[in-house]
């Protein structure tokens, strides 16, 4: 038994049947929905990795707490609660819920971007880029060399150019710059951790150019533990101790809670500045709803409020982060082409290593993808050559990403290490016999986010 496998630090109390189908099922199925895993019912998949957000297993304290839910539609106790573990972990006194992250961030984009403003950051998730835009600014990814070289080990492939954010903020100015928002982790090159170095560099910055520093804190407990793990200096310190310092360094924060808050739905931002909070409760008030409950029931700020002292527990993140690892050295020890170093959520197979003889056009990721749900009932997400091409809206032609991944989201509490050496055989397996495998072509494709809906077909 290697010395850094654990066990699952919870026993379970109740069960969800999952369902295997037939190989046969499972082929006309897939062919059905286009050979779009959005398009499958969930009770047709055995193992589902599409995504951590939403799709964790709650504590029998949160679900006691959920008794508790106070459901006033203004001052509830619930609203307080939450108010009070997200001030006890942030240190921002200014808390206003959401329904769910994107929601947060339309909030802020609202009040802060403007016509070609610039927002400098380590890599923006999709839906934050995309309110961004909608405002007529301009998200700016600073990640450092490393976090785009699927190959490199470094620690902490989340850090934002500290040299390239002192350039944009020098280029732009105060004025054209509302604020620098890092994500932790990064979740678009693998969940990975940016430093609490780099953290500190990049609020020391912020203030020297007068300009706010904001997290978008979706998987912020994974990287305190990667901080804790990784950084000299702060394996004596706590995760919470290192989030207070995190936090310290920054002025607010915007929170998809399906992710480390340890719930089905919710979100909420978090603020040291009243005016701030003061604007996003009006614009709350319209789209959201009264600034004490913004979008949640009362029994789900409850469960929130004890995820985010779950999500904070060290034998928790151990086991959650070496569950990730685990499938990881799995696939690496078999010589199956992974991004290195694995990130907190999730194992990221490289498509373009993994099927050399299939061309991005034909979409090698979603190649693997397809093939793991026929062979295994797994699903898996693409988020390469479909999910982040870039259409040419003269020549109408798409030039394709650097990256072609699969990731395999692993959710949180609800898989053992039993069903990771299931998804691991399966792709082993494939990997064997990688060179039968044949190209996709599309057939259908909207013109915004084609991922979710379009539709493709064998070649
Ligand atoms: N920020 C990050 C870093 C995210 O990963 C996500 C969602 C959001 C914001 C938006 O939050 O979904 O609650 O509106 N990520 C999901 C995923 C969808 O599958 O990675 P939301």
């Amino acid at each position: 038994m290697p010395a850094d496998f654990l066990a699952e630090p919870y026993k379970i109390k109740m069960v969800e049947p999952i369902r295997m189908t037939s190989r046969e099922e499972r082929e006309g199925l897939i062919k059905e929905a286009g050979y779009n895993m959005f398009f499958l019912r969930a009770e047709d998949v055995y193992i589902d990795l599409l995504t951590d957000s939403g799709t964790s297993a709650m504590s029998q304290e949160q679900w006691a707490a959920m008794m508790l839910g106070d459901e006033a539609y203004a001052g509830s106790r619930s609203f307080y609660r939450l108010k009070d573990a997200v001030e006890s972990i942030t240190g921002y006194p200014y808390v206003l819920p959401a329904h769910q992250g994107r929601a947060a961030e339309k909030i802020v984009m609202d009040i802060l971007v403007r016509e070609g403003m610039v927002i400098p950051g380590n890599m923006h998730f999709d839906t934050t880029r995309a309110h961004m835009q909608l405002r007529g600014g301009k998200p700016l990814d600073l990640i450092v060399p490393e976090g785009l070289d699927p190959t490199s080990s470094h620690p902490f492939k989340g850090n934002i150019d500290l040299e390239k954010l002192e350039n944009a903020l020098n280029i732009h100015g105060k004025e054209k710059v509302p604020f620098i928002l890092i994500t932790i982790t990064c979740n678009n090159n693998g969940g990975q951790p940016a430093s609490l170095g780099n953290i500190k560099s990049a609020g020391e910055i912020s203030r020297r150019y007068g300009v706010p520093l904001f997290f978008d804190i979706a998987r912020f407990a994974e990287n305190c533990f990667f901080i804790h793990m990784r950084e000299e200096g702060y394996g004596q310190k706590t995760v919470r101790e290192i989030a207070r310092e995190i936090f310290a360094c920054g002025d607010g924060c915007m929170m998809s809670s399906k992710k480390d808050g340890l719930v089905n739905m919710g979100g909420f931002m978090a603020f040291n500045d009243r005016p701030l909070h003061e604007q996003a409760c009006q614009l709350s008030i319209i789209n959201e709803g009264f600034p004490t409950y913004g979008g949640m029931a009362g029994r789900d700020m409850d469960a929130l409020a004890r995820g985010l002292e779950d999500v904070l527990e060290l034998s928790y993140l151990q086991f959650r982060i070496g569950q990730v690892a685990y499938l990881a050295r799995l696939l690496r020890e078999a010589g199956v082409p992974i991004v290195e170093p694995s990130g907190g959520h999730a194992v990221y197979i490289d498509g373009r290593r993994f099927l050399p003889h299939i061309p991005q056009e034909q979409f090698p990721a979603q190649v693997i993808s397809v093939a793991l749900y026929i062979e295994g009932g797994i699903r898996t997400l693409e988020l390469g050559s479909i999910a982040f091409a870039e259409k040419d809206e003269k020549t109408g032609a798409y030039s394709y990403p650097q990256l072609d991944l699969l990731r395999l989201a692993i959710p949180r509490r609800v898989y053992t290490n039993s069903h990771m050496e299931y998804v691991a055989s399966h792709v082993i397996d494939l990997y064997k016999r990688r060179e039968d495998l044949k190209g996709l072509k599309m057939v259908y494709q909207p013109s915004v986010a084609r991922h979710f809906t379009c539709r493709m077909e064998f070649l």
